[in-house]
């Protein structure tokens, strides 16, 4: 492997690419007489994705040392001088000064290689462990830290829905289904709908970090420990536990070990936000070209042509509709990684790595890049006002004012598509039509019919919950600022 052929640190903002290139025999001890080739050890290694685990190995380490200690594995001084020597490589790896061998495979074992290195006792910290609890272990630890990381991207990206919804209060749009004009609705209200699938997004991301919030510490290679292990203990540093402070340990081994279903939770959770976050991509694209001109996107958030002089891209949020496709495919992938695995650990489960860091590193960068572009976003409120402006998209509250008459609504939607057919014969938008046109259709129609044209006027009537009407949309608006702080 070429040195630093480690890809770059995302997600963390220490040199820890630091790679040796020897191809030393790996340390297996005991029975192995001679280490793999290069092509094998290229073929096995995880290091080169895995270190980034890191911080999540250590911190597992120090509270498996604290339990060993506890039940006398340790004495005291022995646990002081391996917690001094992992503070002592996290302190390293932070600077950079730390060296990944992928001879030693993963950061399970380079960890502990360097710690024994440096610390003899750091030879007894593997007591009652397996690199399959602890792989489990890291995922999971780091897992609920990116978790927490990403719904505090989404609340931001909230926040900015909210934001230029607020800033725009007045703004009235044509709302569409099939792409087509419907009725008119507050800009806000279009908004504010990625705000409710966002906080949908979040609730599972939620519900499937409470779910994975186990520890399975404890489970050994496959089948626990005859030694006396407190794995309550190792449970409650890691705060491994539940609203009551109670510690959640796994209550079976072979599953602790195998079970990879908060991944593919976290991976098919993760799909769906990219799904809305497509969606959102898609309107914004929509509205920033000519056809629509809704919005400016600023220039830092779209790119030019090289042959095209006039253009701006939305670059930016044709990326964020584009990696969905890898998203989906890393959920695809895990499952397919799972489906045929028999009990219980199996190599295999190395590969859910890299598809759950490119999963979590993709979502989160789409999440925080829709968040600045909205910060960076201006409405043209004149083309939206001159769009919403189309009598047409009233039409059926002109249906609505038959029914307060009297008339059944199958019958007003019949009437008023007559009424629309006159207009589109004599070339007059709706509210142009004279009270007299009006009634040759249909003697339902009094002077007061125009009346219902009136934007403002209909806008103020749409007040159920949930509607974009006047009230609603700044009680909404209002909610949610109060809810994401
Ligand atoms: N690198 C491995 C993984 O990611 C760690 C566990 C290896 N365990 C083993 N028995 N080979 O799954």
């Amino acid at each position: 492997m070429p040195k630093s052929s480690v890809r770059p640190s995302k997600g963390t903002k220490s040199k820890t690419t630091k790679l040796s290139s020897k191809s030393a025999p790996v340390s297996r001890s005991g029975r192995f007489s001679s280490g793999p080739g290069a092509d094998v050890a290229q073929f096995t290694e995880s290091i080169s994705f895995d270190w980034r685990l890191w911080r999540h190995d250590i911190q597992g380490s120090l509270a498996h040392a604290a339990m060993l200690r506890q039940i006398g594995v340790l004495t005291k001084v022995e646990e002081s001088a391996i917690a001094r020597g992992l503070a002592d490589i996290q302190q390293d790896i932070e600077t950079g000064n730390f060296t990944w061998k992928p001879e030693l495979e993963d950061v399970h074992m380079n960890i502990e290689a360097e710690l024994t290195r440096r610390i003899p006792a750091g030879a007894k910290l593997h007591t009652a462990r397996s690199r399959n609890d602890q792989v489990a272990l890291d995922v999971r630890l780091w897992l609920r830290d990116e978790i927490t990381a990403l719904r505090s991207d989404i609340a931001g990206l909230q926040r900015a829905l909210v934001n230029l919804g607020a800033a725009n209060a007045e703004v009235i749009i044509p709302g569409y289904t099939h792409l087509q004009r419907a009725q008119p609705v507050y800009l806000a209200h279009h908004l504010l709908a990625y705000v409710e699938m966002l906080q949908r997004d979040t609730g599972r991301l939620a519900d499937g970090q409470a779910r994975l919030n186990v520890c399975p510490l404890g489970s050994g290679a496959i089948a626990g420990s005859t030694l006396p292990m407190d794995r309550e203990f190792v449970a409650r540093q890691l705060g491994f536990v539940d609203a009551t402070g109670q510690p959640r340990i796994t209550q079976n081994s072979m599953d602790a070990v195998s079970d990879r279903d908060f991944v593919v939770e976290f991976a098919a959770a993760a799909a769906l936000l990219a799904v809305h976050l497509s969606r959102l991509a898609e309107d914004m694209i929509l509205w920033a070209g000519a056809e629509f001109n809704f919005i400016k996107i600023a220039d830092a958030y779209t790119t030019g042509s090289s042959l095209m002089p006039q253009k701006k891209n939305p670059d930016i949020a044709e990326l964020v509709r584009g990696k969905t496709g890898r998203v989906f495919g890393n959920l695809i992938s895990l499952l397919t990684l799972l489906k045929g695995l028999p009990m219980t650990y199996n190599r295999d489960l190395q590969e859910d790595k890299e598809r759950l860091f490119d999963t979590a590193d993709t979502v989160r960068a789409s999440t925080r890049l829709m968040a600045a572009m909205l910060e960076h976003t201006k409405i043209n409120a004149a083309v939206c006002a001159a769009a919403a402006s189309d009598s047409s998209l009233l039409a059926t509250d002109l249906a609505d004012y038959l029914v307060l008459k009297g008339m059944p609504f199958r019958q007003a939607h019949h009437v008023v598509g007559a009424v629309v057919g006159l207009s589109e014969k004599n070339g007059k938008p709706l509210n142009q039509l004279t009270l007299a046109e009006l009634q040759s259709i249909d003697k339902t129609f009094a002077p007061d019919a125009l009346a219902v044209f009136d934007l403002k006027t209909a806008m103020a009537k749409r007040n159920l919950t949930g509607a974009p009407g006047t009230k609603e949309v700044a009680n909404q608006l209002a909610g949610w600022k109060a809810r994401l702080g």
